[in-house]
């Protein structure tokens, strides 16, 4: 991997950004809320799928677009959000996010339109084709990639 830091990495592939999503996963736990920024095709969906088996949650890993959330069984249950076709903030509410968090972890890409909720915040910048920078913004002290 080219640059390795605790807060920032750079992968060269989709596995490499699996492989990191489930690495950070050991960091997770009930109640927390992961917000993924990052452009169309970034690879949040991929950082998902990493994240849900580093969990050992079930289920197929898609992004939620006509769900709003899929949630995946496991140990502590991972619900996957996505608000790219959230408009409006009442639809926000019915998320029922307090309650998610509850049973388990969550994790909602297009996340930077989710305000007053920020356990972690982890930004994905495409480099190139293929070159990814994930970057913990904002997490516990003890996270790391
Ligand atoms: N280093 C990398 N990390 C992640 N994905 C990569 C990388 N290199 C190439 N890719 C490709 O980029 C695409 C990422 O798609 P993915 O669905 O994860 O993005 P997304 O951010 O969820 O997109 P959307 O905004 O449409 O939900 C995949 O086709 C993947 O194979
Ligand atoms: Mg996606």
């Amino acid at each position: 991997m080219a640059t390795t830091t605790l807060r920032e990495l750079v992968t060269e592939s989709a596995a490499q950004t699996e492989a990191a999503g489930e690495r950070l996963a050991r960091c997770l736990g009930r109640g927390d809320l992961v917000l993924l920024e990052g452009e169309l095709g970034a690879g949040k969906t991929t950082l998902v799928r990493g994240l849900a088996r580093g969990m050992g949650c079930r289920g197929e890993v898609m992004s939620p677009t006509f769900q709003l959330v899929r949630i995946y069984p496991g140990p502590v249950p991972l619900a996957h959000v996505d608000l790219y076709r959230v408009e409006r903030t009442s639809e926000l509410c019915e998320l029922g996010l307090e309650d998610l968090l509850e049973d388990g972890a969550a994790v909602v890409e297009w996340g930077d339109r989710l305000e007053g909720f920020r356990t972690a915040w982890v930004v994905i910048e495409a480099l190139d084709l293929n070159r990814r920078r994930l970057r913990l913004q904002e997490a516990p002290a003890s996270w790391s990639w």
